[in-house]
Formats: C-alpha cells, structure tokens, sequence
C-alpha cells in the first residue's frame, strides 16, 4: 500500500499517468544529498527530543543500508526519491520507527535542500574545471607573447596582434565567469530546511542545527522564500548560459582558424571527425558541439524563468519540471569547460600562417594615421581620410604618394610637416605596432605578461576559495557521519 496515498486517495494512478508525474529519473543526482538530509534531520530530531535515542539510531542504521544498496534498490512506483526511500525505510524498521523521520519536514524544504546542495558540490567542480581551462589559456599565451597574428573586427582584417592578446582575452571573460559563478555559489549556500510545506512547524526543531551539520553557511530567514523561491537555479543557469556564449565565440575562433582560409591551427585528432565519404576531411565537431550545445543551456535557462514566472506562491509541483534543466544545464556547461581545456592544450600552433597573414588588409592603416597625426600635428580625422584614400587605392605608402594625395586633401605637402619615409616604414611593420601598444591592455609582450601575471594572482585567491568551500562542506560531512555512528 503507497504510504502517501492511503490516507486521501482511493485509485492509483496508471503507468502512463505515473510517467507522467515523477521526478524518479531526475532525482538520481539528489539521492545522496537526500540521506544527508534524511541523517541531519533525524540527528536533530533526537538532540531536540522529538524522537527518541532507539528510534534515531534504528532510522541511521536504516539510512546507512539505503544509502548502501543505492537509488536502484528503491520502488519506482513512488512519485519521486524522498517518498520512496521513506516508504523503504518504513519496510525496512517499521512504520513505528520510520513513521517518525518526516516529522516537522516537508519535501518542499527537503527537496529544495537537496538541490542546493547537490548544485553546490557542480559549482565547485565547475569552477576548479574552469580555473583549469584558465590555466592552459595563460601557458598557452606565455609561448606567444611574440606571435604576431591578425586581429579581427567584422571578420575583417583590423589589426595586427598576438595570440597571446587573443588567449588573453579569452582567459578575462573565463576569470569573470567564475567570478559570477561564485556568487551564484554564495546564493545557493542558504537552507530551506525547516521551512516544511511553506508555514515552518509547530515542532520544536533546531534550524541552526541543521545548517550545521549539512555545512550551509546560513539558514533561510523565512519559510515561504525558503520553499518557493527557484532564482538559485536561475541565477546559476545565467552563468552557465553567459559561459557557454563565451566557450562558443572562442570555439568558433577554432572552427575559422582550423580551416583551409585561416589554417592558424590544428586541432588534435582526438578532438577532430572524419567524413564518411569525403577520405581528406578532419573537422572540428567537438567545437561544433560546444557551439550548438550553447543553445541547449540557453534553452534550459529560458524553460526555469518560464516554468517559475507565474507561479503563486509557495510550492507547487510545476516546480519539479525545472530542476531537470538545471542538471542538464551543468553537466554540458562542466563538459565543454574540459573540451575546451583539452582543445587548447593539444591543438597545434602554426606560427608562420599568422604571421604571414598580417601581411595583407593593409592592419597597419590606424598606425600609418597615427603616425602622421604624431609626426606633422594635422588632427586624425584628416589623416584617416588622407590613409583611407591610399587605401582605396590599394598603392603602398611611400611619402610621395602620402604627399600627393595631402596636397590635394589639405594643400600641404605632409613632408613639409615632418612625416618621413623611415617613420612610414616603421609605422607598417607589424611587429613594431604591436610593440607600441604597451599602455594597460595592450597586445605588447611586455604588457601581456603583466597581464598574465595579473591572472595568476587571481587564480590563487579563486583555488583559496574554492579549497575553503570545500572544505566546509568536507567538515560538516565528517561530522554528520561520527554523530550518526554515535548515535546508531
Ligand atoms: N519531486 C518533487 C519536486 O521535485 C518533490 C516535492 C514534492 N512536493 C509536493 N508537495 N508534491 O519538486
């Protein structure tokens, strides 16, 4: 008999209604989070003598042995893991005993407590995956401080630059996304425990306690937020979708620069496909898939902020239909950190391509202006028009031909104003406009090894942080599991 539904409910739903309804697939990431719950909950239980010492130790014992046989072990038929263990639990120490576990609980706080803490546990290991990839970015950049390749506006040739400044860029937008996913770790850190169906309990439980032992830093300051409120996910699935667009740009970077056009780099053969007629091809579709994989999370994050946007407080059961997203969300977030982890680090450089590819579109037209602007004090706009005119052209600037198309722009000739041939040479050499720019930011080797510099310094304080939260959370497990062997 279905422990939830004797009392109020005379007809069992069928197969195809119960497919319909359970979260039972879903909940497979939380089952272990549920034993902590259920081991908490009862610890405090017994400590605020609501239940008794025999009791609390025949209901550990009984959690140890489910925790031990493993979600499978559990009777599908139930609606979702917390029903369903309880039911075993039940089965397994008797009604008397087990019947006493969800006192002063509900599975509105229970599964909300659950989720936080199972999504706490993906935060960091999202967050250590992404310091990873960081870190191959930086050594990747620290060989190419001096590796002078094209920089892109519009797809269009724009500047010369280096890799380095283009990994570095890259490695920024991937230290701000852990910034953010910290935060979202900061929000998900709150227990809903204690918070029941949404009204709290009249039981007098020890929410402080709970906290406690599960390793959350604080407890919810109020019930009905505690179990409603869904904008934890939300807020992490903005990160994971913000992420997944910054993976995408720079896997679409790889796709153009392993391509016959760019031909930049290799990508290893391990992160590369083959045709099934086409014997030549090598292509780039684990790239490919991070690309289109972006727009699965961003579909997750548009299903949780349409499931949750009309809903009247507190729970409601539309609330179960979010959480698959969120799994989903995280795992294809953490798996494309650690492919593009794995594509940098093993893909080849071809140096020279880039090199050699700076020496058309004519990148050094802004420096050529500037020059100009520097060497004769005629102001930009005019040296841009008189550059822009060369340019159209499509001739080399020498300074007769500077000089023939500022006598007709400006009447003046621009070596009577101080331009001379040695300063147009430098100003087209490649090299030299990326040595120039060494103000902060700059693609300037000089400037991108601060920058390095500047990043690893901040990877230490993100490992700090990250070996801190673990470490709580380490410490509240241990100790949850010696109380429940001294009380068993
Ligand atoms: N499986 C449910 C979920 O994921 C657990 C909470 C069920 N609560 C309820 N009142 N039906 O949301």
């Amino acid at each position: 008999m279905n422990i939830l539904r004797r009392g109020r409910l005379q007809v069992a739903p069928d197969q195809d209604i119960m497919r319909f309804t359970s979260s039972m697939e879903a909940d497979k990431q939380i089952f272990n989070a549920d034993i902590e719950v259920d081991k908490a909950h009862v610890v405090m239980l017994k400590e605020q003598g609501i239940i008794s010492d025999v009791d609390c130790s025949a209901i550990l014992s009984g959690l140890e042995k489910i925790q031990q046989d493993g979600i499978t072990a559990l009777d599908t038929s139930y609606e979702d893991v917390h029903i369903a263990l309880e039911a075993r639990l039940i089965e397994m120490v008797g009604e008397d005993t087990g019947g006493r576990m969800h006192s002063g609980r509900s599975r509105n706080d229970e599964v909300a407590t659950c989720i936080r803490l199972t999504l706490m546990m993906e935060l960091l290991g999202l967050m250590e995956e992404s310091v990873d990839l960081v870190g191959i970015l930086i050594k990747t950049a620290g060989k190419h401080h001096e590796t002078i390749m094209p920089g892109y506006t519009h797809t269009q040739h724009a500047q010369p630059t280096t890799l380095a400044h283009n990994l570095l860029a890259h490695a920024n937008a991937f230290m701000r996304d852990i910034e953010r996913i910290r935060s979202a770790y900061r929000h998900t850190n709150q227990n809903p425990l204690g918070a029941a169906a949404f009204a709290s309990t009249g039981f007098e439980i020890d929410r402080k306690r709970t906290t406690e032992l599960l390793g959350f830093d604080s407890a919810f300051e109020n019930s009905m937020d505690a179990v409603s409120t869904r904008d934890f996910m939300i807020e992490s699935i903005s990160c994971f979708s913000n992420m997944m667009t910054n993976l995408s740009r720079m896997a679409e970077e790889l796709i153009l620069w392993s391509s016959s056009e760019f031909g930049f780099i290799e990508l290893d053969d391990r992160y590369s496909s083959t045709s099934s007629i086409m014997p030549q091809k090598k292509n780039p579709d684990i790239a490919e898939l991070m690309r289109a994989k972006t727009g699965t999370v961003h579909g997750t994050l548009v299903s949780v902020l349409t499931i949750c946007k009309a809903l009247p407080y507190s729970y409601n059961r539309d609330l179960q239909e979010a959480t698959p997203h969120l799994w989903r969300a995280v795992m294809t977030v953490r798996a494309s950190v650690r492919m593009a982890r794995g594509m940098i680090g093993t893909m080849t450089i071809k140096k020279y391509a880039m090199t050699r590819a700076t020496d058309v579109g004519f990148m050094t037209a802004t420096e050529l202006a500037d020059v100009i602007v520097r060497n004769t004090g005629i102001p930009f706009r005019t040296a841009h028009h008189i550059v822009g005119a060369i340019a159209k052209a499509g001739t080399t600037p020498t300074i007769s031909i500077l000089d023939r198309l500022s006598l007709e722009i400006i009447h003046e000739k621009l070596s009577d104003k101080g331009l001379t041939e040695n300063a147009i040479r430098m100003a087209l050499d490649p090299v030299d406009n990326v040595r120039k720019r060494g103000i902060q930011g700059g693609p300037s080797p000089l400037e991108t090894k601060r920058q390095i510099a500047f990043i690893k310094k901040n990877i230490m304080f993100v490992k700090k942080d990250i070996r801190r939260s673990y470490d709580k959370i380490n410490q509240a497990s241990h100790k949850l599991s010696k109380i429940c062997k001294k009380y068993k």
